[in-house]
């Protein structure tokens, strides 16, 4: 017995190596945290079990019969986060660089499907030279494999990646379908192909942190959401992420106990809204104003930012916002930030959490560059997105809502449900001036007539009371109590049943 309890004791402690105290070192030397350690500070104290410690390729090409490290190169099991059920893969660079072998892929799909059958979410923590090259295609293959199951658990389990170091080639398609990414600066990056095969193709000379490090990613192209300056900060930021999130598709996200007043009042938002329609404001502060002790996790703040989008919770209940930012292009509704709030209202739709979409906007951005980049089609994405999701919508119209943008953002007849202005609420088909320059063209040289249009106009149009005598808006209220209000809409909704007709799928305009 001893003899049999001492092999498990060796084995294990030679798996627990990785790729050995070289490699080790020269992780640390780039900054990086190893795969093992990366779980610890991810995972509860003690909660990891770690499976397929022993597991090895099956590769016999190009030596490597004589080369064979247990793990091969990703380390896999489950854990918790506060005491949450999560499943992690987290790649392991000081073995064969990480890459992706079929026996590596194989561990991957192993706790995928685990997830997927106890309905718990997955993290995945990427450190990868991509494609296992001694195995050619069945490395391919593996990579597909995790792909299927990353599509069919999309909507039933959140899925998290964290990029730790290279993510290149095909290999970036499975974060990609994941539902967040986060990254870390400077030590990692992703790109279809690499700065060599660009400089071949296009002639371009483009460094690998130029080309799809985490400022790339979270300012440029919106594929990651956000970039933090080491491996500790990242997945303590995933921790926190984690725990907006309800576990799977069938259950709600977790309740916290609130020390914020849920009736508490903030009369500074009396006095947000400056005087002058065209100045802007930080929308940002009405958001920290009204979410429970000032706790909001913003996704994507540095692309798009005329759209804010991330989780806050709402007398301990988490709730996704939604929020137009009018101090970047006035609050407009363009290509990216329609994608990128369509996106983050179809995953709070697919997990039970409920959207609070605060609005101040002048319309969509006008220009060529947004007509031939396809504005049509991506803005539909976000009305499609609103139209679809059945969640608890509760909408508050701090200023304008102009045009096609106040049909889109969580309106009453996109079956909103509690629909809330402010007294400062501008609700029109578009705002005085460019109202007056088409109704009343003739007298255009009268500049006298036309201010007393113009007033005649944002005396009858813009303000909520309009909307409100058709019942678009359920109430105007005192800035003060958006808090409250907003709690107390939330907490009618929630037995709220709706469901769309049955389908297929939908046909979104991708
Ligand atoms: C096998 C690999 C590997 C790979 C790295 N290694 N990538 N082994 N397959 N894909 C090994 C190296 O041989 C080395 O082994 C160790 O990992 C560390 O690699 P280094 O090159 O020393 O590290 P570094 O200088 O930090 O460079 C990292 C790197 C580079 C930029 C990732 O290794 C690299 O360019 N690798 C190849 C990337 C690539 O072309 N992958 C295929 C992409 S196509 P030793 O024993 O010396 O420690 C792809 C398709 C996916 O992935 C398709 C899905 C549909």
């Amino acid at each position: 017995m001893d003899r049999v309890l001492r092999v498990l004791s060796e084995k294990r402690e030679q798996a627990l190596q990785g790729g050995g105290a070289k490699r080790i070192a020269q992780q640390h030397a780039k900054g990086k945290l190893t795969a093992r350690e990366r779980l610890t500070v991810l995972l509860d104290a003690g909660s990891f079990e770690e499976w397929d410690l022993f597991k090895e390729h099956r590769c016999y090409d190009f030596g490597m019969e004589q080369e064979r490290i247990p793990g091969d190169g990703v380390v896999t099991g489950h854990g918790t986060i506060h005491g949450r059920r999560v499943f992690v893969f987290s790649q392991d660079f000081t073995v064969f660089g990480g890459s992706l072998s079929e026996a590596h892929a194989e561990k991957i799909c192993k706790v995928m499907d685990h997830a997927m059958r106890v309905g718990a979410p997955v993290i995945g923590l990427n450190d990868s030279g991509g494609a296992r090259i001694q195995e050619g295609v069945a490395s391919l293959g593996g990579y597909a494999e995790v792909f299927q199951r990353n599509v069919l658990a999309s909507g039933v389990i959140p899925q998290i990646s964290v990029i730790m170091g290279p993510c290149a080639g095909g290999a970036v398609y499975s974060p990609a379908m994941t539902d967040f990414i986060f990254m870390v600066r400077d030590t990692s990056y992703m790109f279809v192909t690499g700065p060599d095969v660009v400089k071949t193709v296009t002639h371009e000379e483009v460094t690998a942190e130029e080309l799809g490090g985490a400022v790339t990613h979270t300012t440029k192209s919106g594929v990651a959401d956000a970039a933090f300056d080491n491996d500790v900060e990242a997945l303590l930021a995933v921790r926190r992420l984690f725990d907006f999130l309800p576990l799977n598709n069938r259950e709600r996200p977790p309740v916290r106990t609130c020390r914020d007043d849920p009736e508490r009042l903030d009369f500074s938002l009396d006095t947000l809204i400056p005087t002058n329609p065209n100045q802007p404001y930080d929308m940002k502060e009405l958001i920290t104003k009204v979410v429970d002790e000032g706790d909001f996790f913003e996704l994507q703040p540095d692309f798009a930012q005329n759209v804010v989008i991330g989780f806050g919770r709402f007398n301990g209940r988490t709730a996704g916002i939604v929020a137009n930012q009018p101090m970047v292009l006035a609050g407009c509704l363009d290509i990216k930030s329609s994608i990128k709030a369509a996106r983050f209202v179809r995953f709070c739709d697919a997990f039970h959490i409920p959207l609070v979409t605060f609005v101040d906007v002048p319309g969509f951005l006008p220009g060529t560059a947004q007509e031939y980049g396809g504005i049509i089609k991506h803005g539909a994405k976000l009305l499609f997105a609103y139209a679809e999701a059945t969640v608890p919508k509760v909408t508050v119209i701090t200023r304008k809502a102009y045009g096609g943008a106040y049909d889109v953002m969580s309106s009453k007849h996109l079956r909103g449900d509690v629909n809330l202005a402010w007294p400062t609420a501008e609700i029109a088909v578009m705002g005085p001036k460019g109202a007056v320059e088409i109704i009343f063209r003739a007298e255009k040289g009268d500049a006298e007539r036309i201010a007393a249009r113009e007033a005649e106009y944002r005396e009858k149009f813009a303000n909520p009371f309009v909307a409100a005598q058709r019942g678009f808006v359920d109430d105007v209220i005192m800035p003060h109590s958006t808090r409250r209000r907003i709690i107390r809409a939330l907490s009618l909704l929630e037995t709220k049943e709706l469901s769309n007709p049955w389908r297929k799928h939908c046909n979104l305009p991708l």
